[in-house]
């Protein structure tokens, strides 16, 4: 009984911002068909119905079939199995995360009280910069545990890192195995010695100079982007990351992906979120996967973590 009721519930994404960050995990999420039901949410009136309307009338052409609402309403979020906020303001060119961080942080607090009242048992994955601390900001404010609020960054900090590594082989992208953790910002470390070409160590196939260059670019992704669109940030890699994450919580793929998440003790890491491998499954973040940091990458993960506390502490929810 229990059970042939939980198998008919209808899964539902709801995203929090209708700009192009939400709209471009919208549109993946539909065309990947990850939900039965996808609310897109926003405070200014008509544009969240404005896209949900477009979104749907794509239903014949990508041969998806899923509910899309748009709303002013956070009552239709009710219920929802996964929220991925985007809602927020975005980097204009010159300006780092960190100067978001005071516009952003009011945002976030009014949106994780709204959205953690109304779906209690959702997992809540956070897109809005400066991600680390947003995130712990939602930590915060829900009252949710650690499994349930978790960061996008690493996703897409790794899949800049792999592009990058894989144009410079000139190999499919598919072949390169690579990881970012720590901060989504300029201490971000994308590991090079966990990097590997199908299967074979990157620093047996590239100079020092080269993978120096390509960690620069991949700690400054963001960035370039910033500058050449001069309006915004990124919105379709940062989407397709978000999808991939709310797909494998809402069908329990277990899938190991960078994410930011609430450390306590793991990589000697006490009390912040910051970007590690973690399992995720329906529980959310099922387990972080930990292992042993060299010398050199423990002193770059240091790095990460005095920029986190710095963000952490202007939130003025420290402690
Ligand atoms: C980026 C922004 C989303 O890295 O932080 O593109």
């Amino acid at each position: 009984m229990e059970k042939s009721h939980l198998n008919s519930k209808r899964k539902k994404l709801s995203i929090i911002g209708a700009g192009a960050v939400g709209t471009s995990v919208a549109q993946w999420a539909f065309a990947r068909n990850i939900a039965d039901e996808i609310v897109i949410f926003d405070i200014i009136e008509g544009l969240p119905q404005g896209k949900a309307l477009d979104l749907s009338q794509s239903s014949p052409l990508w041969n998806a079939n899923c509910k899309v609402i748009g709303t002013n309403d956070y009552d239709l979020t009710s219920d929802s199995d996964v929220i991925v906020i985007t809602a927020g303001l975005a980097r204009k060119p010159g300006m780092t995360r960190d100067d978001l961080l005071q516009k952003n942080l009011e945002i976030i607090k009014g949106v994780a009280i709204e959205v953690s009242k109304r779906s209690p048992q959702s997992k809540i994955i956070v897109v809005t910069n400066p991600i680390d601390a947003m995130v712990y900001v939602t930590y915060k404010t829900s009252g949710f545990p650690r499994n349930r609020i978790i960061g996008m960054a690493g996703v897409l900090d790794s899949a800049r890192y792999r592009t990058l590594i894989a144009k410079k082989l000139n190999v499919s992208p598919k072949d390169v195995t690579a990881l970012v953790i720590g901060i989504h910002g300029d201490h971000m470390l994308p590991l090079v010695r966990l990097a590997s070409v199908g299967g074979v160590p990157l620093s047996e196939l590239l100079s020092k100079e080269e993978i120096d260059d390509i960690i620069h670019k991949t700690q400054h992704g963001g960035a370039e982007i910033v500058s050449l669109l001069k309006t915004g940030s990124a919105f379709i890699t940062p989407g397709l990351a978000s999808v991939e994450m709310a797909e494998a919580i809402l069908n329990d793929q277990k899938r190991i992906m960078p994410c930011a998440v609430y450390l306590e003790g793991e990589f000697g890491v006490n009390g912040i979120f910051l970007g590690a491998p973690v399992i995720l499954g329906a529980e959310g973040v099922e387990r972080i996967i930990e292992f042993k940091l060299t010398d050199e990458e423990k002193t770059a993960l240091s790095n990460s973590v005095k920029a986190v506390k710095n963000q952490i502490a202007a939130t003025g929810l420290d402690g």
